[in-house]
């Protein structure tokens, strides 16, 4: 199964593919921690990477693209995968449709997060990550611990730079231009199922789940 997250920053799409793909089984790929763990390791593609996502703008299609085809091929993505923020443009959709072909796969399910806008900006300014697993805190909802050192790998929390007010308004600007269209494009092929996202993390996992069926 190959299932794409769709959705505004910070509608939990990361949240939700960390639990769905233990439920599943399946591959969770998230273009924004690859470019971020690129970032950390001083990568080309990472610095590349910076110039855009520190402006909330999206990276270019074309790097992009060159990024997924390799990650799709990687023996633990042949089976299924999570797909979370790619694609981000119709056109990296298309794309996906001619990488996945390679392989005889296509996408199975498009979910839209769906949430009110006025959500977003307060979980994006208090959301706290873990630079080494990746793993999402909140600042009011799941409050990180004091010393700010991730329970679960030892890693360092901190504040992601396009989270503060500036950048994250900005990528929501972003979304609703060049990102939001793609709900229209999985719906006329029949592949886009709406999620209301606005309840706790486990209430959207469930409301997930049913919609999968
Ligand atoms: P990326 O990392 O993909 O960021 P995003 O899509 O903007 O999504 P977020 O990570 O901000 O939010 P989320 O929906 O995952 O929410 P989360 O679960 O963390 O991309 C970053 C940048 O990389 C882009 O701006 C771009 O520059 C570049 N990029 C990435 N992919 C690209 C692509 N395909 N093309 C081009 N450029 C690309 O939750 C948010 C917060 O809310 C957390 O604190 C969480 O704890 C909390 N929360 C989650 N669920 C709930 C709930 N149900 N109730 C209360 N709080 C909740």
């Amino acid at each position: 199964m190959i299932i794409i997250l769709l959705g505004p920053p910070g509608a939990g799409k990361g949240t939700q593919t960390a639990a769905l793909a233990k439920r599943y089984k399946l591959t969770p790929i998230s273009t924004g921690d690859i470019f971020r763990a690129n970032l950390n390791d001083r990568t080309p593609l990472g610095l590349e990477a910076q110039n855009y996502m520190s402006q909330g703008l999206l990276v270019p299609d074309d790097l992009t693209v060159r990024l997924v085809d390799d990650r799709l091929a990687q023996p633990d993505a042949l089976g299924g995968c999570l797909l979370d923020g790619f694609p981000r443009t119709v056109f990296q959709a298309e794309e996906l449709e001619k990488v996945l072909a390679k392989t005889g796969r296509k996408v199975d399910r498009c979910l839209l997060l769906d949430i009110p806008e006025k959500e977003l900006m307060a979980r994006l300014t208090g959301r706290r990550v873990c630079r080494s697993c990746s793993s999402v805190w909140h600042l009011n909802f799941y409050p990180p611990p004091a010393d700010l050192i991730c329970p679960l790998c030892g890693g360092e929390i901190y504040q992601r730079a396009d989270d503060e007010e500036v950048a994250a308004s900005n990528r929501l600007k972003v979304y609703l231009a060049q990102t939001q269209p793609l709900a229209e494009w999985y719906e006329k092929k029949g592949l886009l199922t709406s999620v209301a996202a606005l309840g706790s993390p486990k209430e959207v996992e469930m409301a997930i789940e049913k919609a999968l069926g």
